[in-house]
């Protein structure tokens, strides 16, 4: 499949799609606190995707079964919502959503500290704090002229500078009218190597990042990923348009 680039039009309804998916994370967000199960964060994802005229993106995508990804502590990516798993006070939760809007995917995962961020171990709190600010150093990269390793060198370097490990099993990619179009983005790589962007690519960018070791894992259920070690694992997602004027974040 070749590489779409995106006019201004699908930009503007990526920003849309993009939006739909902000709002249902920060409603999610308020949500998360102890005794809560990661299937209610389902059934309100489900409700809110709706109620905002959206479609969810992940539920039957190669046969996934829920609306979100939820995934806790040593999880790093496709955790799957259970009414089993009950958050408790010092846990962090990722979750991912994905929700479809006249034709056009957006895609984007905040980690959530459950109970305050206060009340996190310090080791937890600058987990979260390294990946987000490693997203935002990826994104700052992804500009007309730079190539697909100078937005994985950054979020590398960042990572790695303060102590953590990237992934390397599981990588951003571009969305558009599919969830999953080409390039691939990994969370790693060399400055100046890789594909070359171009005006109207949308990316989305997305470092999943390990408190140890890089490794990663699969369980039984075929999806959810941890990390090998038991060691904790953040994820922060954002769809972001490569433009002439700089990196746009869609999903705000
Ligand atoms: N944000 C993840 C991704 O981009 C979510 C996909 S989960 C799946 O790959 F269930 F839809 F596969
Ligand atoms: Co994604």
């Amino acid at each position: 499949m070749p590489i779409v680039c995106k006019s201004a039009a699908e930009i503007e309804k990526m920003r849309r799609s993009g939006h739909v998916v902000r709002q249902v994370l920060e409603f999610l967000r308020e949500m998360v606190s102890p005794g809560v199960s990661t299937m209610e964060l389902e059934r309100a994802a489900e409700k809110k995707i709706k109620e905002l005229g959206a479609k969810p993106a992940f539920k039957g995508y190669y046969d996934y079964p829920c609306v979100l990804c939820t995934s806790i502590n040593e999880e790093i990516v496709h955790g799957i919502p259970s009414e089993k798993r009950v958050l408790k006070s010092g846990d962090i939760v990722s979750i991912d959503c994905g929700a479809v809007l006249d034709g056009y995917y957006g895609d984007a995962a905040i980690t959530v500290p459950v109970s305050g961020n206060g009340d996190l171990k310090a080791e937890l709190r600058k987990l979260l704090e390294v990946t987000e600010a490693s997203l935002y150093k990826g994104i700052e990269q992804a500009r007309v002229g730079n190539s697909v390793g100078d937005v994985g060198a950054a979020v590398q370097e960042h990572v790695e500078a303060n102590g953590f490990s990237v992934v390397r099993e599981f990588v951003g990619h571009g969305i558009g009218t599919r969830l999953h179009e080409e390039p691939q983005v990994p969370n790693f790589g060399v400055r100046g190597q890789g594909m070359k962007l171009r005006q109207g690519m949308v990316l989305a960018i997305e470092p999943m990042v390990n408190s140890g070791k890089p490794q990663t894992r699969v369980l039984d259920d075929k999806w959810t990923a941890v990390t090998a070690d038991g060691s904790y694992s953040a994820h922060f997602e954002h769809c972001v348009a490569v433009t002439d004027d700089g990196p746009l974040i869609l999903t705000q």
